[in-house]
């Protein structure tokens, strides 16, 4: 099968001007296109290329937001919350995408994946990370490879950082607003 619409690229217009963010987020544009070939491409070894692809995207996403989240902890940032709010439901939904996936075997899921994550994330630069340019710098990102960080968003319960809306106080999220946000492969509580 060919992938139909065409991928949206990362641009320098969608900078944020924070280094190790703007290089996150080329990197999730590369992998867009990464998955995009390997579903466009031959039958020889597809299949491990798009399990090293999926597992590398999930390893991106835990990294890149733990990156932005320690990020706006420490700025004091005001809008921290709806921000990891909108993270987690997108984190959900890729990994909704990367399990239906691996149950159905169907390259058109996989095929899918990759202008997901490149619309959303357009969309998400241009109007939530957009809020933070000016609030956060490179002096107070973290700035140490993804998978790293995704290490520490998985044992961030004893870390004084926000891995996931459920680390906030009770309160803090607003339960009435959509659905409620759980840590990924959870139920929602
Ligand atoms: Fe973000």
């Amino acid at each position: 099968m060919k992938s139909a619409a065409a991928l949206i690229k990362w641009t320098p217009d969608l900078s944020i001007g924070i280094d190790a963010i703007d290089e996150d987020h080329q990197a999730f544009f590369r992998l867009a296109a990464l998955l995009r070939d390997i579903v466009d491409g031959g039958e020889n070894e597809k299949l491990q290329l798009i399990e090293t692809a999926v597992n590398i995207l999930e390893e991106y996403i835990e990294g890149h937001f733990q990156r932005e989240q320690m990020a706006m902890a420490q700025a004091n940032y005001d809008q921290m919350v709806e921000h990891i709010i909108a993270h987690d439901a997108f984190a959900k939904r890729v990994h909704a995408q990367i399990a239906r996936y691996r149950g159905t075997q169907d390259l058109n899921d996989i095929g899918a994946l990759g202008p997901m994550v490149a619309d959303w994330l357009v969309n998400h630069i241009m109007v939530v990370d957009a809020k933070f340019k000016g609030v956060l710098s490179n002096e107070n990102v973290d700035d140490r490879p993804m998978a790293y960080l995704a290490m520490d968003r998985n044992t961030c319960e004893t870390a004084d950082m926000p891995g996931s809306s459920d680390d906030f106080p009770i309160g803090v999220v607003p339960q009435e607003e959509g659905e409620q946000i759980s840590r990924y492969g959870e139920e929602a509580r």
